[in-house]
C-alpha cells in the first residue's frame, strides 16, 4: 500500500540537478496525491524548460520504480517558482528520524485512564530496555508531571547544531515533556486551537529527544484540534484505545477508533485496553466486582475485530501510585507490574504484526526486542 509518508521518505534521497538539498527538504514538493499505483506530485522547479522537465520526469520515475515498484506511474504538475524558497511545506526539521515508533494512547472519553496507562506502559517499556519518551499532549489538563513526580522541574535549553532545543525531564528511565512544565500549577490554560498546536509542535520538533525506540503520546479526551494537529505533524505508528467496560465509555471508544480509521488519517489501531475492568479489594484479591459491567471492551474488540491487549483492575494502589508520582509498574514483582508488562508485550506483538503487514516505513519499526523474552 502506497502512502504519502512512504513516498516522502523515499524522495528524501532524490535531488534535482541544480540543488544541494533533496526535493523534500528543499520544499520543492508541494503536494502528493496517490491513486492506486499512480503518484501525482506537485513539484516546484526553477528551470521550466521542456528539456529540463523531461529529464526530471524520467529521473524521478526511474528513482521511484527502483525504490518502490516497477509498476509505479508518475504524473508531475510542474510549478515554476523563484530560486529562493520560503514557505516550505515539508520543513526538514520536521523529520524526527531518531524516533522509531510513535504510539498514541487515546480514548474519546475523559477519565478512563489514558494517562495512567501511558505512564505505566512507558515504565514497562523502559524496564524492558527500550529508550522511551512520553509526550503529554493534554494541553488543558496535563497529568505527566504529577504521575512522574517531576512537577517542580523545568526543561533546560540545550544547543544542538547551533539550535536551541528543550531537554525533556527524565525520571524512572522515561523522558517526559508536558505543557505542565511551562504553566503555573493552579492556573487554567486558556488557549485557542492554533496556539495549543504551536506549543505541541515545539515540544515535538524543538526538543532534544535523542534516540528513542518509543514515543508515547498521552492524548487529551475527545477527537478535536489537538488530535488532528498531532496526526498531521507526526507519523503515528499505531494507536492504543483505552476504555472502561461501561456503555457510555464504549460509545466514545468507538468514536476514537473511527477517528483513527478515517481515510485521511489512517492510523492503525494496535488494540483496546480495558481499564477498571473490575474492582478488587487489596486484601481479597480473588474477589472481583464488575462495577462498570463485565467484559465490555473485550466484547467490543471482538465485534470490531480489533486486538484486545488486556485488562487492568480498578485497585487503590494504581490510583495512589499515580497521585504519589511513582507509576504502579515501578512496583517490582507485583501483580499489577505483571499486568502492565503483559499488556506492553501484547502491544509490541501487535506492532510487529503491523510492521510486517504495512509497507516499510522508517517510522514503523522496532529497533530491538531484547527484554521482551520472558
Ligand atoms: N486501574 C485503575 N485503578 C484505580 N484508579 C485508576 C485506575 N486507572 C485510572 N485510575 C484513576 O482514575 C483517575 C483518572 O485516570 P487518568 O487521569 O489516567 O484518566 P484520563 O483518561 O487520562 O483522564 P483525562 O481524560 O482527564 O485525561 C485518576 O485519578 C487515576 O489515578
Ligand atoms: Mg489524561
Amino acid at each position: 500500500m502506497l502512502t504519502k509518508e512512504l513516498i516522502l521518505e523515499i524522495l528524501n534521497k532524490f535531488y534535482l540537478d541544480n540543488q544541494e538539498v533533496d526535493v523534500v527538504s528543499s520544499g520543492s514538493i508541494k503536494n502528493i496525491v496517490i491513486y492506486g499505483n499512480e503518484i501525482n506530485v506537485d513539484l516546484e522547479v526553477t528551470n521550466p524548460t521542456l528539456k529540463s522537465k523531461n529529464v526530471i520526469r524520467e529521473n524521478l520515475l526511474s528513482f521511484l520504480k527502483s525504490n518502490i515498484d516497477q509498476k509505479i506511474e508518475l504524473k508531475i504538475n510542474f510549478i515554476v517558482g523563484s530560486s529562493k524558497k520560503e514557505n516550505k511545506i515539508y520543513n526538514p526539521q520536521r523529520k524526527i528520524s531518531n524516533i522509531s515508533n510513535i504510539i498514541a494512547i487515546s480514548s474519546a472519553k475523559g477519565g478512563v485512564g489514558k494517562s495512567t496507562v501511558t505512564a505505566n506502559l512507558a515504565v514497562s517499556l523502559s524496564k524492558m530496555g527500550f529508550n522511551v519518551g512520553v509526550l503529554d499532549s493534554d494541553i488543558y489538563g496535563p497529568s505527566m508531571p504529577i504521575m512522574f513526580d517531576v512537577e517542580e522541574q523545568k526543561p533546560l535549553a540545550v544547543t544542538i547544531d547551533g539550535k536551541s532545543k528543550m531537554k525533556p525531564i527524565e525520571n524512572y528511565g522515561v523522558k517526559i515533556l508536558s505543557i505542565g512544565f511551562f504553566t503555573k500549577k493552579d492556573e487554567a490554560v486558556i488557549w485557542r486551537g492554533p496556539m495549543a498546536s504551536k506549543a505541541l509542535n515545539q515540544m515535538i520538533f524543538d526538543a532534544d529527544w535523542g534516540e528513542l525506540d518509543f514515543l508515547l503520546i498521552d492524548l487529551p479526551p475527545g477527537t478535536g484540534d489537538i488530535h488532528l494537529s498531532i496526526m498531521q505533524s507526526l507519523p503515528i505508528s499505531g494507536a492504543v484505545v483505552v476504555s472502561t467496560p461501561q456503555n457510555v465509555a464504549l460509545i466514545d471508544a468507538k468514536k476514537g477508533v473511527s477517528m483513527f480509521k478515517k481515510e485521511n488519517i489512517n492510523v492503525p489501531v494496535l488494540g483496546f485496553i480495558e481499564n477498571m475492568a473490575y474492582f478488587t479489594p487489596e486484601e481479597l484479591p480473588r474477589n472481583k466486582y464488575y462495577i462498570f459491567g463485565k467484559h465490555g471492551v473485550q466484547n467490543l474488540s471482538n465485534d470490531m475485530k480489533i486486538p484486545f491487549l488486556g485488562e487492568i483492575p480498578l485497585i487503590q494502589s494504581v490510583r495512589e501510585a499515580g497521585d504519589y508520582g511513582i507509576p504502579a509498574s515501578m512496583q517490582d514483582s507485583t501483580n499489577i507490574e505483571e499486568i502492565f508488562k503483559n499488556i506492553t508485550k501484547n502491544m509490541l506483538s501487535q506492532l510487529l504484526i503491523r510492521n510486517k503487514e504495512l509497507p516499510k516505513t522508517e517510522v514503523i519499526k522496532i529497533t530491538t526486542m531484547s527484554g521482551c523474552s520472558s
